[in-house]
């Protein structure tokens, strides 16, 4: 039976390109049931992208889950001893972070399980490659190694709490908040350097390579570079050469991931579509001997996606949501100095898109707190978020820039009279939540937290709550309601923020205006 393109979804369509793609490298399907028992998950939660599972009891009073995963119901399966090249197109139940509802993900993937080497994590890297390639051709396959960043982070400290906070900012590209942390901890610049120097190894292979050679004979980790070239050598001459990119910003959990770790990205896709490396570590954890590796491609990612519409050597328009206000103004005046202007922006009307084609930029007036929504989802290749927003909400965007303007900070206020009570319940009136609720909670303060929208200063005037968290910027506001700080949470200023993957495709335009801004 042929069964035309025309009818097929775009999931559809490529749910089977992926699997004639698999079977041609010699991966044999495996195929599940929808049901997996819970204990699975319980114990391996932080594997998991959201650690809410759909579950139920079965006739015989056993508790099972719907499956939120494919990679730890194959290794449960998996026989020590057998090397095993299996891949599979699965529906998955998961938490979607836009909307917090379940839904039903299908999502493809490989796992290649047993005595791997060097020749199966080329294999495997350059499938990843092969995968975006039958979706589009304006892909970028990011890899990064995690053995070598581990190595970096256990020279610059041997704190693993600090340890993650750094990785967090490794992940979001953000420099400035990496060099801050290591000074609060004491950390000198020189000392700080195995890390600053490996983030700023970025590009492509060609170029990156060399220095890294350097960088981890330096840290003591060549075996973890040898398996990165050798891995990236099967790319070699290759069609997908120009598309593969060293970024450390890639990282994984640590205590499941190891070695080569890759993320796969599209033109026009605004999160990343593949996601794979090595997982010895989980074996371990799962009391398994081989060692492994795979990459999932969320196929809901591209329910929308134009393969003819993704080109990524296109130089186009960087897309630029500014927050309407004062502070929207003193942005663009810097970004205007730095070449990217707009004159008719400033005519006075009302219009919220503004273009000028010949320096190659477009500008969207959005409400302050939405600009790190329009940069996540994509509809702005970057932005200019309050610190404040980027921790209240937690948006998966790269942080580039301390732009030193819009500086406040984030405060507890109360009357001038309170004491606080630790006998009885905080009440905290905020328009940040979550700030207000990890303030406290690291010191152990049970609160109850009322959500405010704004004029949260009148919150403990009426008697509504004992304090506020709130945004001070000159103190005025507060002064003029009888308030006054009780404790600074944390200091607050603008931040360019910039989308992952319009970040890989628009990266020389981005990478110039950072450069002018930080000159
Ligand atoms: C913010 C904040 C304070 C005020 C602080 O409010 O919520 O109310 O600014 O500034 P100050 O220290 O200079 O007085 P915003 O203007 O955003 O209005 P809102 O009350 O609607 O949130």
């Amino acid at each position: 039976m042929n069964i035309s393109d025309s009818v097929l979804s775009v999931t559809e369509r490529l749910t089977f390109a992926l699997r004639a793609l698999y079977s041609r490298y010699g991966y044999q399907p495996y195929r599940m049931s929808k049901f997996e028992d819970y204990d699975l998950y319980s114990r391996n939660k932080d594997f998991l992208i959201s650690d809410r599972v759909i579950t139920f009891t079965d006739n015989g009073g056993k508790l099972k889950a719907l499956k939120p995963d494919v990679t730890l119901s194959i290794i449960r399966n998996h026989t020590d001893g057998a090397t095993e090249k299996l891949y599979y197109n699965e529906n998955v139940y998961r938490v979607s972070k836009g909307t917090n509802a379940f839904k039903e993900i299908m999502q493809s993937g490989v796992e290649c399980i047993g005595d791997i080497d060097g020749k199966e994590i080329g294999e495997c890297l350059y499938l990843a490659a092969e995968s975006l390639g039958v979706i589009g051709s304006g892909f970028i396959l990011d890899v990064s190694s995690l053995d070598i960043l581990n190595a970096a982070l256990d020279a610059v400290t041997d704190s693993r709490a600090l340890q993650d906070e750094l990785v967090k900012c490794v992940s979001e590209k953000n420099y400035h908040s990496i060099v801050a942390l290591c000074k609060d901890n004491g950390i000198d610049e020189a000392s700080a350097a195995p890390l600053t120097g490996l983030i700023s190894l970025c590009g492509s292979p060609e170029k990156v390579m060399p220095r890294l050679e350097t960088l981890c004979a330096d840290l003591g980790c060549s075996d973890a570079y040898d398996e990165l070239r050798e891995a990236l050598a099967r790319f070699a001459d290759s069609e997908h050469q120009a598309k593969i990119q060293i970024d450390f910003s890639v990282v994984s959990d640590r205590s499941y991931y190891n070695g080569v770790i890759f993320k796969g990205f599209l033109n026009g896709v605004p999160d990343s579509v593949l996601s794979g490396g090595r997982y010895d570590k989980l074996m371990r954890r799962m009391k398994k001997h081989s060692k492994a590796i795979g990459f999932a491609v969320y196929l809901d990612a591209l329910e929308r996606f134009d393969a003819e519409a993704s080109d990524p050597f296109e130089e186009s328009m960087l897309n630029v949501a500014l927050p309407k206000g004062r502070l929207g103004e003193k942005v663009y005046a810097m970004f205007e100095q730095a070449g990217f202007e707009c004159p008719s922006l400033l005519e006075p009307n009302r219009k919220l898109i503004f273009e000028n084609p010949k320096a190659g930029v477009r500008y969207f007036w959005v409400k302050p707190s939405d600009v790190a929504i329009y940069v996540e989802r994509g509809a702005a290749d970057i932005g200019v978020a309050g610190k404040d927003i980027l921790l209240e909400y937690e948006p998966e965007v790269y942080e580039l820039l301390d732009l030193d303007v819009g500086i406040c900070r984030m405060a507890v206020a109360a009357p001038k009279d309170f004491c606080d009570d630790n006998s009885r319940t905080l009440r905290v009136a905020t328009k940040f939540s979550k700030i207000a609720a990890d303030h406290y909670a690291s010191k152990g303060r049970d609160i109850d937290i009322i959500h405010l929208n704004g004029s949260i200063e009148i919150a403990p005037i009426l008697g509504l709550t004992d304090v506020i968290v709130d945004i001070v910027e000159t103190g005025a506001t507060l002064k003029e309601n009888d308030l006054e700080v009780k404790e600074t949470i944390v200091p607050i200023s603008a931040r360019l923020i910039a989308n992952k993957s319009g970040y890989k495709f628009k990266r020389s335009q981005i990478d110039r205006l950072v450069q002018e801004l930080q000159s």
